[in-house]
């Protein structure tokens, strides 16, 4: 049987890995690596609870750093790991500093690599997974794409069509099979919450929009004027509770939350009369859901998602917040319907790895 080294990291790859690993059951030997990128209970445990994935056989546990500390102590860590298991491919999803790390320590060996959500591109080379996405992606040898813009965007840098194979969106696969379980979650959730009705969701974690406090406080405060008649739900993660702590002025319909489990979270989402965000699969998320979504940002490396979707870019700019919020809350919401976002892109990825890996150690 062939064998795969399946690399984790940090919250948004959990729910990335967890259709990839079910497709490879009883098809090929796996080894999960988790680099404890992420380590807290609610920013790691819990999905791997929630979305039955096996516990990871290594945890290189490196924590928290600069970039340049973390990505070298995954290096080193995951070094280690390759060189005491042998192992067929190492399958890498996303664009966090560990996915860079694992794809560079097994090219360096020998070892090809496999990158589950190539060919994102923002553009944008002030943000760390831009880094992270166009070089993993120059080192793979297979190149799972979600969306056909992301093959448009690996041709024009001159990468081989036979690398690229357009599967679909592994995160969509996800919140497809766990949709019911999260809806029930959050009727609990929202019952603990004073019994929400309506209720708008935002989330920030970007360091361009969180790490100077007073651009977090302009921001916060414009979304919750913007909606002043609607609860803002905000479960704060770690990186922006930080820059929070001691601010006691908080506007009063925002209700800051700790950072919330995967059912939980997309639960809320789905009821939610709009999300306003800075993430990269939330955009995708609500898009599948119907949900209006606005990306605090100036650019995305999903456009699919406002041609197709629900989302529109609005921006950094405070002013924009009131009259987007003020337009998507009169907008229809219709779910989207993108090519391959179906359920089964960790089954197509699976097919592609087994046949290509079985082929090349000669076995039918
Ligand atoms: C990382 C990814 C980002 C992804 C995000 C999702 C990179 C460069 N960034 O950003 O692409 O969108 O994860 O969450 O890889 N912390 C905790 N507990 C944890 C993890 C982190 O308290 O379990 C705190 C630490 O203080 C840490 C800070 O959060 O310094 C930031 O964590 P880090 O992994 O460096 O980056 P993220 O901002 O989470």
């Amino acid at each position: 049987m062939v064998h795969l080294t399946v690399v984790a990291a940090a919250r948004p790859n959990f729910m990335k890995v967890a259709p990839v690993l079910r497709a490879l059951e009883g098809r090929a030997e796996t080894t999960l690596v988790h680099t404890g990128q992420h380590y807290d209970d609610q920013m790691s445990n819990v999905f791997f609870a929630e979305l039955g994935i096996p516990l990871p056989d290594v945890n290189l546990g490196v924590g928290s750093g600069s970039h340049a500390e973390q990505t070298a102590a995954v290096m080193v860590a995951f070094e280690k790991q390759l060189l005491g298991s042998p192992t067929d491919a190492v399958v890498v999803v996303g664009d966090v500093n560990s996915t860079l790390a694992a794809s560079l320590v097994a090219t360096k060996l020998g070892i090809r690599v496999a990158h589950v959500e190539a060919g994102l591109r923002s553009g944008d080379w002030t943000m760390p997974e831009e880094a992270n996405r166009v070089l993993t992606d120059r080192m793979s040898t297979w190149l799972f794409t979600p969306s056909a813009d992301a093959d448009a965007n690996l041709l024009a840098e001159g990468i081989a069509s036979d690398r690229i194979r357009l599967v679909g969106n592994v995160m969509i696969d996800t919140l497809l099979t766990n949709l019911d379980r999260a809806r029930a979650r959050a009727d609990v959730l929202r019952a603990q919450l004073g019994g929400l009705e309506r209720f708008a969701v935002l989330t920030l974690h970007r360091p361009a929009n969180v790490d100077e406090p007073e651009t977090l406080l302009r921001l916060i405060d414009a979304v919750a004027r913007a909606a002043p008649d609607l609860p803002v739900i905000f479960p704060v993660h770690p990186r922006t509770s930080a820059r929070l702590e001691g601010c006691t002025d908080l506007p009063s319909n925002l209700r800051p939350l700790p950072p919330l489990s995967y059912l939980d979270f997309v639960g809320l989402v789905a009821g939610a009369e709009l999300v306003l965000t800075d993430s990269g699969g939330i955009q995708e998320e609500t898009s599948v859901l119907g949900v209006p979504c606005l990306t605090i940002r100036d650019n995305t490396e999903r456009p699919i998602t406002c041609e197709l979707g629900t989302n529109r870019l609005i921006g950094t700019d405070p002013a924009a917040i009131a009259p987007a919020v003020a337009e998507a809350r009169t907008t229809s919401r219709t779910p989207a319907s993108i090519p391959l976002w179906d359920g089964h892109a960790g089954e197509r990825v699976a097919d592609v790895l087994v046949h290509d890996l079985q082929q090349s150690k000669g076995r039918p």
